[in-house]
């Protein structure tokens, strides 16, 4: 215990210094949040903050851990987090799913499932203006005194930095999920060679939004992108896209939806060596039911002048950005690209992303799997993904434009 106690000390000493030597507060609010989580061996936390002048609900502007909190609100009085803003007091729950102010819909929307909370007030100097959930120790033992403490002196210090610097979250609506994915295992081989490769994956993809993937080498990234794909089945578990549930769709279904629904981007481009550029979107454009016109997608990737070159006369970059002009061809709603930019150098990587830019903004929604941190600041969102499922998830509000990054 007396250990412990120490540590805690450390664990303000750094989130005090975090949050007041912070460039951003928002990356200094997930950081600190996280040193916490850690230290009293939770699984998950979450900042709650209180939209006053509006809807009076409390929405979750930062978390850490699995449950992907993106777009959900609760009011304030409803559920253990918005009682506590509500009454003002430090909550410790040890089994949220048998107490009656729990809201279960967070649970099932997420595929997270909630055991133990300890909830604390954030306070200014005049009203409430949200709280912080530390969700589920680890080791089973009901929050103590420390972990309760050390959980109030976040939310004061968060309190304090916040009323120095201001933070302007705004309150997002929610967006539709086009892709959704629960619980999805993905197990390969069989016998003793079997290995379960994706452990129960829950996650949502939002209508127009930049996805990012990041997770080690051999993760299961890949894989689940085949599944979102229409590449690849799933073993266990649902996907859905556009509310159709293709989680055990027949090759028929699956072959209609990946020339209809989803472009694709690798790292390996594909082109047909003996095809032109414009040739090798037109052979795409034979297969789907209402292809764009191959000039015109040439234009969009700024490759107008260049339709009658076959890839050898092409720099690599050049060559990516034929491909995604392919994957625009079939005026796709999801783009998956996985690395797109891997066999890329500095500044093709860079013209690659300023066209995958552009083709967000004119409403795509993208998925990218990157081993890049760099371009992750690109993104919306951006997941983690660790042991086979999705293990963190942090919303971006200020997207970085691919011609600020730098590696
Ligand atoms: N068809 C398959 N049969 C057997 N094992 C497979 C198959 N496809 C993938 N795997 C295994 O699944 C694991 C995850 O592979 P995956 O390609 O999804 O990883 P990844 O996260 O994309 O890695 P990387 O960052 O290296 O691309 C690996 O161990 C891989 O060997
Ligand atoms: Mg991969």
């Amino acid at each position: 215990m007396e250990n412990a106690r120490i540590n805690y000390t450390q664990v303000v000493w750094e989130i005090t210094r975090l949050l007041q030597e912070a460039e951003s507060l928002e990356d200094a609010l997930r950081t600190s949040l996280g040193e916490v989580v850690k230290a009293v061996g939770a699984e998950a936390g979450t900042i709650w903050f209180y939209n006053s002048t509006g809807d009076k609900r409390i929405y979750p502007s930062f978390w850490i851990g699995g449950a992907d909190l993106t777009g959900m609100s609760l009011a304030a009085g409803e559920g253990i987090a918005g009682t506590v803003v509500a009454e003002g007091k430090t909550t410790v729950v040890r089994d949220c799913q048998s107490d009656e102010r729990w809201a279960g819909r967070f649970d099932e929307a997420t595929g997270f499932v909630t055991r133990s909370m300890m909830c604390v007030p954030l306070v200014n100097k005049y009203e409430v203006i949200g709280c912080i959930q530390i969700i589920n120790k680890k080791d089973g033992t009901l929050y103590d005194d420390a972990d309760v403490a050390l959980c109030e002196n976040l939310a004061m210090l968060t309190a304090i930095a916040i009323d120095e610097k201001g933070l302007n979250l705004g309150f997002t609506e929610e967006k539709k999920a086009i892709i959704s994915l629960r619980g999805v295992t993905k197990t390969f081989g069989s016998g003793e060679n079997k290995v379960q490769i994706l452990k129960g994956v829950n996650l949502d993809i939002r209508e127009g939004e930049f996805l990012v993937i990041l997770g080690e080498s051999g993760c299961g990234k890949s894989t689940m992108l085949n599944i979102i794909g229409g590449m690849d089945q799933l073993t266990t578990g649902t996907f859905t896209f556009d509310g159709q549930d293709y989680s055990n769709a027949d090759d028929k279904t699956l072959t209609m939806y990946r020339r209809n629904a989803v472009g694709f981007i690798f790292q390996a481009y594909n082109l047909m060596p003996t095809l032109t550029a414009k040739e090798n979107l037109e052979f795409i454009g034979e297969l789907c039911a209402d292809p764009m016109d191959a000039e015109t997608a040439l234009e969009k990737v700024g490759l107008g002048q260049r339709k009658n070159n076959y890839p050898s006369q092409m720099s690599g970059g050049q060559q990516q950005r034929v491909s995604i002009a392919r994957a625009l061809m079939k005026k796709p709603r999801v783009i998956l690209a996985d690395e797109p930019t891997a066999a890329l150098d500095y500044e093709t990587s860079i013209e690659v992303l300023t066209v995958l830019e552009e083709v967000i903004k004119a409403g795509t929604t993208l998925l990218m799997v990157t081993h890049n941190e760099e371009i992750a600041k690109m993104a919306n969102r951006v997941i983690r993904m660790k042991g086979g499922v999705v293990a963190e998830v942090i919303v971006n509000r200020h997207p970085a434009s691919a011609k600020e990054l730098v590696w």
